[in-house]
């Protein structure tokens, strides 16, 4: 994707999927962490463009507001939005959406314009004195790679309940690797100087993999995020565009992106794919691929047993999947001539190829 010039431009429609994630992860993230019960919640939009695209489609900072007022009988904390936007007229074009919304008191709505994440995000944090930061969700949407240096990734998340979208734009990273000017650039935002070993690899999809996994060791490693997963989105031209990576500690955060990413319409202009699993296509039209589930609980189950609970985990946590498809995978093994698996101790009259019971043990051939 080329960075539009323009102050507004067209919305195409990998935006419109992403956007659709992001609306349908804040309409789940607000209640839970407002059934928390914090005092203050923050959304961050680092990267928030003018509010709006040509046709006058909501961006993305005006889909949270949006949100959050739908919402806003539900929510009782101080709901604080940080957006910034380094482009001042982009800024105004957003200034005047936020000023026309009509927002309850606890909504307490920042826009940081001709100003850069960094020097904006510093100063949000500084104002929390070094204390802990409210429950925050980070999204980081830039055109580029610059701007986004990993350590203020780090510093998000090492805060108890802080989670980052960032959008990694993989096309332009990989169009910029080899030039000469950009290489204390890199080192800043992968954190690591490692993404030089990419420049070896001349096969492109050995280097977009090598990149995209690169990153997320590094959240997991470095930002020290224990689910991350990732999203690829594809232009018109069947290219990967960039990557949506989620970093949570949160395995409630982390369901529910899942079930956003599902829920986000396959067909159209746009190719989605979860990347974070070398099977990628997690979907086939508009059915999941359940024989990779499989694939994937038999590679790693196999010649053992497991708890329900585990089997859970793994899934949710390790695989594109989600905690409501893994029982029809389990079910069809068990049924299967031979079994492929077995119930070890069954509950009296259990019916074969039902697990009502977390804790009920499974052994895999
Ligand atoms: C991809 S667009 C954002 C789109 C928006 N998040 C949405 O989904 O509607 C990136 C925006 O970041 C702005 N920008 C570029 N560099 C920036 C920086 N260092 N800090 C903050 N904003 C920046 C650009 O002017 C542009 O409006």
């Amino acid at each position: 994707m080329v960075a539009p010039r323009e102050i507004v431009w067209p919305l195409e429609p990998h935006t419109r999927a992403k956007h659709e994630i992001l609306k349908r992860y804040l309409q789940a993230w607000t209640p839970i962490l407002t059934q928390g019960g914090f005092p203050e919640i923050m959304y961050v939009d680092g990267f928030a463009g003018p509010g709006r695209y040509s046709e006058g489609e909501d961006g993305s900072p005006t889909i949270a507001l949006r949100v959050a007022l739908e919402q806003r009988a539900q929510i009782r904390a101080t709901l604080r939005f940080v957006f910034v936007e380094k482009d001042g007229q982009r800024t105004r074009v957003l200034r005047e959406i936020v000023d026309d919304l009509e927002a309850p008191d606890n909504f307490q709505i920042e826009v940081y314009g001709d100003e850069t994440f960094e020097t904006a995000f510093r100063r949000v944090l500084d104002s929390y004195h070094g204390q802990q930061l409210p429950p925050t969700f980070a999204f980081i949407d830039p055109f580029g790679w610059s701007g986004v240096p990993f350590s203020m990734i780090e510093e998000i998340m090492s805060y108890r309940s802080c989670e980052v979208l960032v959008n990694f734009m993989y096309e332009e990273i990989n169009r910029f690797l080899q030039h000469p000017d950009q290489g204390p650039n890199f080192d800043t935002f992968f954190g690591t100087d490692e993404w030089r070993e990419g420049l070896r690899l001349h096969d492109p999809r050995s280097r977009n993999r090598f990149l995209h996994d690169l990153y997320y060791r590094q959240l997991r490693g470095a930002a020290g995020a224990e689910y991350v997963r990732s999203f690829e989105m594809r232009n018109e031209r069947d290219v990967v565009d960039y990557y949506l990576f989620h970093a949570t500690n949160n395995i409630s955060g982390l369901k529910k992106m899942k079930e956003a990413m599902w829920r986000v319409d396959q067909g159209g202009e746009f190719t989605f794919s979860d990347a974070t699993d070398p099977n990628q296509a997690v979907l086939f039209g508009n059915e999941p691929r359940l024989d990779l589930l499989e694939r994937q609980l038999l590679a790693h189950f196999g010649g053992r047993e497991a708890p329900i609970e585990e089997i859970e985990r793994f899934v949710v946590a390790e695989t594109a999947f989600r905690e409501t498809h893994y029982r029809r995978v389990l079910k069809s093994l068990e049924l299967a001539e031979p079994p492929t698996i077995e119930v070890v101790d069954p509950p009296p009259r259990r019916r074969r190829g039902t697990y009502p019971d977390r804790a009920m043990r499974l052994r895999f051939r």
